[in-house]
């Protein structure tokens, strides 16, 4: 696990983007994460877009996740964030952007198809966000470390968290389709950026902390090509920052 300790969120973004970034050049597939976390990254893929370093007209992506029930065009659907944050600011094709049919009567039916797709292609480099609690993708504690694609249930704790984004608490949809804790982890690559002293205890639990279904973002101790890109504030439970610090110094590529 690389860990990357950077001073504010758009150097988190930045230095994420560097590590997606030589993917994008050679046409691999992408996972995409929604939330805020991901926001800075994804400002600065559209500048290299803009200055002409990159281009996404071929590049295939898939989403961790989406709420049950919301269709696409619903303003709080992952589909849409993703469009309006990211992908229609650069020459992404819509049709090349996948996610879990939310609309599909049986969400299981849905999240098997859509594990069934994700296998298919392979995802080069998968960025994620962390939840408050600990949770990639909407894999909340308690989840199979080597699950598939499953609807999930979600978290009081993370209704909470996201029911800034809806008018109230009661139109958070309480279930969405996730990527299992399996199907992220095998992409080939994974990078997970957070910022801010709400995510400083689950930065911990993946870094330092054990590996356990209660802290779901753990299992990533258990891949091998894993960056972690956070600021100060989400760094500051880590007991060994500073061996962090020095083993990015050193590091030969
Ligand atoms: C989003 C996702 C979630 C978020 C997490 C953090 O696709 O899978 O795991 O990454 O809930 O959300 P933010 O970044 O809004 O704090």
């Amino acid at each position: 696990m690389d860990i990357f300790i950077r001073a504010n969120a758009q150097e988190v973004g930045e230095t994420a983007a560097g590590v997606i970034a030589p993917f994008v050049k050679q046409g691999r597939t992408i996972g995409l994460a929604t939330g805020s976390s991901p926001l800075t990254t994804y400002k600065e893929l559209i500048r290299l877009y803009e200055d002409g370093d990159l281009s996404f007209r071929t590049i295939q992506a898939f989403l961790l996740d989406e709420y049950v029930g919301l269709s696409r065009e619903d303003v709080n659907s992952y589909f849409k964030t993703i469009r309006n944050e990211f992908t229609a600011h650069v020459d992404f094709v819509d049709s090349n952007v996948h996610s879990p049919d939310s609309t599909d009567p049986d969400p299981y039916h849905a999240a098997a198809l859509y594990e069934e797709k994700i296998s298919a292609s392979g995802v080069a480099i998968q960025l994620l966000g962390v939840g408050v609690n600990g949770h990639i993708g909407f894999n909340e504690p308690t989840s199979a470390l080597q699950g598939p694609t499953k609807v999930q249930a979600l978290h009081p704790q993370t209704i909470k968290d996201n029911a800034r984004f809806f008018n109230s608490l009661e139109e958070v949809p309480t279930h969405a389709m996730t990527q299992g804790l399996g199907t992220i982890t095998r992409a080939e690559n994974i990078v997970l950026v957070a910022t801010g002293m709400a995510k400083a205890d689950a930065i911990w639990g993946i870094v330092e902390g054990p590996l356990t279904a209660m802290c779901p973002g753990s299992v990533l101790q258990l891949h091998p090509n894993v960056t972690i890109v956070v600021d100060e504030a989400a760094a500051s439970r880590l007991e060994h920052a500073d061996y962090y610090r020095t083993m990015e110094q050193l590091k030969l590529r």
